[in-house]
């Protein structure tokens, strides 16, 4: 990818992910999701939270012997106890990264931890450092950084860098954040933070108000390199930057010069073994892997995708590992739609014979949600047997 600036994805699914209101994953579901997400091409999978329970320590235990060369990182609060567990955890990961940080918002420091900033900026130096004996590669977090004053902010992610950070994490944890001003946080930050240019800048981003994916996108314009998101976009909440909205902007803006490694045709298979393991359904209408991302419903647009796909497909569902995109019948299809579907069941009609078909057609299609083949096949019966339509 000449002159293209490389954009790490994170992939969160198995941490973030499985912080999901009722999401069923377990270890033996995860160590085949973390394969899959390694076939992608994910450059890091975040792969739990050990201290939180014995199940999770032992999932990131068997991901870590399971994975041969994606980096596998965990989570731990800014707490020496938590950090530990994270590196021991982490003993087999040939290359392990923890991800430690802390609330910096006002909001987080008063009322989560009692504190007052100059506190909270020991705290974070300490678990960088101190999770700098475990491991060389350490992210920290800045949570609710999407709240955070930008000077402080700054302030944070310096001394943190001095101290070993590698990578700095700007989480909207709330999902508060405008693109405009979660991408001028960004800069902001890459233009006032001495060190910045020796780390990855990355963004994780909630879906609280419908912007994750937005918000990530502005902040990679804006000089982030490392996107934190998950496959379907499942997570607390309203759920986190969907990986393969994010992917595919980046694939079909070439303007942006900006690319990543993942393999898009693999997307579609993943996103239904996430759904099916976690137990979490994909919306119909989700962009990209959602079930009608390539259906056509309405006459108007059938008849434009049968004469020339681009007229309402903006990604060949190849792309992502769909054979074709469909076209089914409803109430709102035109005769262009239903002569296509006929052709395929191999009749070819006249024009005239289209029009007494479509009549029928339409005053099933109005009682019915999708009219399919067998019934299509009735239909041609019964008009066969009241008009002469294929004379
Ligand atoms: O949303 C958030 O702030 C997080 C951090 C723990 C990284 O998930
Ligand atoms: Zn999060």
């Amino acid at each position: 990818m000449v002159g293209k600036k490389k954009i790490h994805i994170f992939d969160t699914s198995l941490r973030d992910g499985d912080q999901s209101p009722r999401c069923q994953l377990n270890t033996k579901k995860k160590i085949e999701i973390a394969k899959r997400l390694e076939e992608l091409g994910v450059d890091v999978i975040e792969a739990g939270f050990p201290i939180s329970s014995p199940e999770d320590f032992n999932s990131v235990q068997k991901i870590s012997q399971s994975i041969s060369h994606t980096t596998i990182c965990v989570l731990s609060r800014a707490l020496k106890k938590d950090i530990e567990i994270a590196g021991i955890s982490l003993k087999n990961a040939k290359k392990p990264r923890i991800h430690t940080g802390i609330g910096t918002s006002n909001c987080h420091i008063r009322y989560k931890f009692n504190s007052n900033p100059d506190k909270i900026m020991d705290i974070a130096i300490n678990a960088v450092k101190y999770a700098k004996k475990f491991v060389e590669d350490v992210e920290f977090y800045a949570e609710d950084a999407g709240r955070t004053e930008n000077n402080f902010l700054a302030r944070i992610c310096e001394n943190v860098i001095k101290h070993g950070a590698t990578i700095i994490n700007i989480a909207d944890t709330t999902g508060n954040c405008l693109p405009e001003n979660y991408g001028k946080k960004i800069r902001f930050l890459k233009e006032n933070v001495k060190g910045i240019d020796k780390v990855l800048l990355s963004t994780h981003c909630h879906n609280d108000l419908g912007l994750a994916t937005a918000n990530s996108l502005y902040g990679i314009i804006n000089g982030a390199e490392q996107v934190e998101c998950t496959i379907n976009g499942i997570g607390e909440r309203a759920g986190n930057t969907s990986l393969e909205e994010i992917v595919m902007i980046l694939k079909k803006n070439h303007y942006l010069n900006l690319f990543s490694n993942i393999n898009t045709k693999l997307l579609s298979s993943i996103s239904k073994l996430v759904s099916n393991y976690t137990g979490i359904k994909v919306q119909p209408h989700k962009a990209i892997v959602g079930l009608n991302a390539f259906t056509h419903s309405s006459g108007i647009h059938q008849d434009g995708v049968i004469k020339k796909k681009e007229t309402y497909e903006i990604i060949d569902p190849k792309e992502i590992g769909v054979n074709k995109s469909s076209i089914i019948l409803t109430s709102k299809s035109g005769r262009a739609a239903l002569n296509y579907r006929y052709k395929k069941l191999g009749f070819n009609l006249s024009k005239n014979s289209l029009d007494i078909i479509y009549s029928i057609f339409i005053k099933y299609a109005d009682k019915k949600n999708e009219i399919n083949n067998e019934e299509l096949k009735m239909i041609i019966k019964k008009a066969s047997l009241n008009y002469k339509i294929f004379k």
